[in-house]
């Protein structure tokens, strides 16, 4: 091929808010690319391979794109990493243009950790987009969401793999200061992904991890520890479908908090969890102390509680069926919410409480009845259809606008959300 006529393209690729821009206006910039001021910059969204090039351009590549793109490409990952998937670069359509220009391509990789992403995130109001009359609002709770569910580890890993594979050469950079420093291979580069803000040391989380019993929620620590207990990321996703930026939200029957951390790091701005039980209650205080989190956690029983404050969202997962007084509780609760009441919950078909009648095999879902447990052998109080809850809230109040029924993870368990 006659390479004089082929043009160069200095891809500067990042997710978002790993700070392309500011890198491409550094000293470090033109030291590792040798380009002169003013080189021209094209957003890869914009690319087209036929587009006539300059000798040399600057391409600020967003490696997780937009959102209808990143369905395609991504890989959601949940606490347990179980729903890990590839990622798919050949979908996205300005990374095959790209590919298919007459140029020859290097790359500089822009790292940093998912902490310093969500920071700059919440920090961040407009998209940086030159010559635009109006600013663009940037969108904010997308990416907080998609920050806070995206595994960057892999993304960053297999990226790095498309490079090599495309055979473009790539440099490596850490962005979480502006002293940009050269990465010089990709375990390190996972270091400063993984890169943890605790002011914990490894070692200080396993022994209090080996010393305490945290049971009952998987909760997600520093260096890749989790708590013994339940995965409930499939609810979270369930109830959280979107960001909660600048939301506040109250978690009753909280126990170690982990609705109330994951609401925090989908971007809720006010974030407090009430639980019964002391011995959780102390639990979820070490583990907002390791993980360095703002959520406030309360020692309180819902009916004595007077909880003044107005919440967005108020959820009430899995405490209905304990209660000596749930009617009570749910006309309490439902004053609480300015938005939503979210309420996971037992049903009729529940199977400790179907061991405590006979004779009971079909499903009465769709009638309003309220199951009356055994608390000896069912350490249970009361299980509702979702119709009973519906009765509640809407026909004896009029409590709430509409509720969705969805189904739980957990077996013969609905989900209420109950819009104001
Ligand atoms: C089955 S757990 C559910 C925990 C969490 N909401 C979840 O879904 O993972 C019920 C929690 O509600 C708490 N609880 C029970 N009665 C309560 C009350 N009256 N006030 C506050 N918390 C209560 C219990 O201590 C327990 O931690």
């Amino acid at each position: 091929m006659d390479n004089k006529n082929i043009s160069l393209i200095w891809l500067i690729c990042g997710p978002s808010s790993a700070g392309k821009s500011t890198f491409i206006q550094s000293e470090k910039c033109k030291e590792i690319t040798n380009l002169p001021e003013n080189t021209p910059t094209i957003m890869a969204h914009t690319f087209q391979s036929n587009q006539v090039l300059n000798p040399k351009t600057i391409l600020h590549y967003n490696m997780l794109q937009s959102e209808t793109l990143w369905e395609k490409m991504i890989g959601i990952f949940s606490q347990n990493g179980s729903k890990k998937t590839e990622f798919d670069f050949e979908k996205i359509p300005s990374w095959t243009s790209i590919k298919r220009a007459r140029a020859d391509i290097k790359a500089v990789v822009l790292v940093c950790s998912r902490d310093t992403l969500l920071k700059r995130i919440k920090k961040r109001k407009f998209v940086e987009v030159k010559g635009l009359k109006k600013q663009k609002l940037y969108p904010k709770a997308k990416w907080i969401k998609m920050i806070s569910s995206v595994n960057l580890e892999l993304l960053y890993q297999q990226w790095c793999e498309e490079l090599k594979l495309n055979g473009i050469p790539f440099t490596l950079v850490n962005t979480e200061t502006d002293t940009y420093k050269m990465i010089e291979n990709e375990s390190e580069m996972l270091n400063v992904i993984k890169q943890e803000k605790t002011k914990y040391s490894k070692a200080k989380i396993k022994e209090i991890l080996k010393r305490k019993v945290f049971e009952y929620q998987r909760i997600e620590l520093p260096y890749g520890f989790y708590t013994k207990g339940a995965d409930r990321s499939d609810t979270r996703d369930t109830i959280f479908p979107d960001s909660l930026d600048g939301k506040s939200l109250l978690d009753i029957g909280c126990a170690l908090g982990y609705m109330c951390f994951e609401a925090e790091k989908l971007g809720a701005k006010k974030v407090v969890g009430y639980d019964l039980k002391k011995k959780r209650f102390e639990g979820a205080n070490i583990l907002k102390d390791i993980k360095g989190s703002n959520v406030e956690f309360h020692l309180g029983d819902i009916f004595t509680e007077t909880i003044e404050e107005q919440f967005d969202i108020v959820l009430f997962l899995n405490v209905i069926h304990h209660l000596p007084e749930p009617v009570s509780a749910l006309r309490k609760l439902s004053h609480l919410a300015r938005e939503k009441l979210i309420i996971e919950f037992p049903t009729i078909n529940d199977i400790k409480f179907k061991k405590t009648v006979s004779s009971f095999e079909r499903s009465w879902d769709e009638f309003p009845f309220i199951g009356v447990s055994e608390i000896n052998t069912a350490k249970q109080t009361f299980v509702f259809t979702p119709k009973a809850i519906e009765r509640i809230l809407m026909n004896h109040d009029k409590l709430f606008r509409k509720i969705d029924f969805l189904d739980s993870p957990m077996d013969d368990r609905k989900i209420a959300i109950c819009h104001k």
